[in-house]
């Protein structure tokens, strides 16, 4: 359903030409241009300040939008209400003070950040954006709940996202951030594993910003219910995706290096190695940060695997920024990754960037950027492979394989294992003797029944 927008328009040229733009900005969030305020969804007044008349124009109308506001919310509907241009530009906060109902104020240089702004007013009075967004991006579909199919089970806690990476349709797609009630999810942990789950897998799109209230109305971050989830019967291993680098706190940290049952094995998608594009990308974090972070996580569980996502091509990309991440790559030794090409998704902020030729990066560099990330990539995750064989590994055995007398497990580190196996050791952790490696997976020879005498971590 289209919604109404207007905007009043005062004083110069620049003006005109900016109310133009933020008309652009709102219409893939479903906005329709209204040349009347009556009845309007959203009303901006893109305001001049060049003389006190003007400014004093501006009050006396925002008095007037504040009845038809009043009207429309007693009719259970909501109107948004923005100031942009001069005023304020010049004095946001008078604004603010004077006409605290004013739901946005925002200057001309953020325009572009509309979108966000309208998903977060809306979302703090309970509302969620309809928008025109396609659906089931490739980038926002995360795995759906289901039920236990042999010993590995995903269990969703937590979705929607405020983080509002400004290359991202989730946050206006999925909503705002929402954690569920730990006693759900405590509650469907022991279904599944009363249903032959050993590995739970816990799912968010911001997984790690879980905060989930208790009974008696507590919340529990990430690693308190890790913690509880460790302490189930029956429950071997525990794993979360995807988890924001910003959001990686010390007791999550902490929990990695107390509890065994937490695998070493962390998907924490950095985007760029370069704090110009992770700016751009409002990002929320630095480089730097992010290598602490991985630090700290180490300094607990020594030998932890990482993998991460990539984003190739971001608007205003440089070869120099580009450069930044292949090194972070070699540094960081990744032992998976997910990299794209930047694809600007209507409504998001970087989108409108892409669309400047200034910063727009050619496919033909995105591709190049690409295929000598991915090439790096790759040879860190055969590497990593490679060095498996020798070591001796708990597998959990959970797929028959593709000839007979062969099971396929994954070690703590998410590698596929092939082994030769009677099928009753299907859905059971054996420890397995790595003898030989490819790119995509590994094969080994049983050593040992179950898992007792070796730690998921350490490795011989
Ligand atoms: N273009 C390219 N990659 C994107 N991702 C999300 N949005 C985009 C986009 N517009 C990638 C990010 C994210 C992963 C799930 O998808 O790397 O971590
Ligand atoms: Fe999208 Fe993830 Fe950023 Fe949220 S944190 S906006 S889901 S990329």
């Amino acid at each position: 359903m289209a919604k109404k927008l207007h905007i009043k328009t005062y004083g110069c040229q620049m003006n005109v030409y900016d109310s133009e733009r933020i008309a652009e900005v709102l219409a893939p969030i479903g906005f329709v241009l209204s040349d009347t305020a009556d009845d309007a969804d959203m009303v901006i007044l893109n305001t001049c300040h060049i003389r006190e008349k003007a400014a004093d124009k501006v009050y006396s109308q925002l008095g007037r939008l504040r009845d038809q506001k009043a009207l429309k919310e007693q009719k259970g509907e909501r109107m948004i209400l923005g100031v942009t241009g001069c005023v304020a530009q010049a004095e946001g906060r008078e604004v603010q003070r004077r006409a605290p109902y004013v739901d946005m104020v925002f200057g001309p240089q953020t325009y572009h950040r509309l979108p966000e702004m309208v998903a977060r007013t809306m979302r703090e009075h309970g509302h969620i954006l309809d928008t025109d967004f396609p659906e089931d991006s490739k980038f926002d579909a995360l795995p759906q709940t289901r039920t236990v199919e042999g010993a590995t089970a995903f269990l969703s806690v937590q979705e929607g996202c405020d983080k509002f990476c400004t290359y991202c349709v989730v946050p206006y797609t999925r909503g705002a951030e929402y954690s569920r009630p730990t006693s759900q999810v405590m509650s469907e942990a022991q279904v599944l594993i009363e249903g032959g789950a050993k590995e739970i897998t816990l799912l968010g799109q911001n997984v790690n910003a879980y905060h989930g209230l208790d009974h008696a109305g507590m919340s529990w971050n990430l690693a308190r219910l890790i913690k509880e989830l460790a302490a189930l019967e029956g429950l071997e291993r525990i794993r979360y995706i995807t988890s924001y680098p910003a959001e990686m706190n010390d007791d999550l940290i902490r929990a990695h290096g107390d509890i065994e049952k937490l695998m070493p094995y962390l998907h924490l998608p950095i985007q760029a190695g370069s704090d110009n594009m992770l700016k751009a990308m409002n990002r929320q974090h630095t480089v730097a940060e992010y290598k602490e972070t991985v630090k700290k996580l180490r300094a607990g569980v020594p030998g932890l695997a990482l993998s991460s996502d990539f984003i190739v091509g971001f608007p205003g990309e440089t070869d120099a920024d580009f450069e930044q991440t292949m090194s972070l790559v070699q540094e960081m030794q990744f032992i998976q990754t997910y990299s794209f090409k930047y694809s600007a998704r209507p409504g998001t902020p970087a989108a409108l960037l892409e669309s400047q030729p200034e910063y727009h990066v050619p496919e033909s560099v995105k591709a190049e950027r690409l295929a000598r990330l991915q090439n790096l990539l790759n040879q860190n995750t055969l590497a990593f492979n490679m060095a498996a064989v020798g070591k001796t590994y708990p597998v959990l055995l959970d797929r028959v394989g593709k000839s007979a007398g062969q099971l396929i497990g994954r070690t703590p580190y998410m590698q596929a294992v092939v082994v030769e196996a009677p099928n009753d050791c299907l859905n059971s952790i054996q420890n397995v003797t790595i003898t030989q490696a490819g790119p995509n997976s590994l094969q080994g020879l049983i050593v040992s029944r179950g898992n007792a005498g070796l730690s998921q971590r350490a490795h011989a």
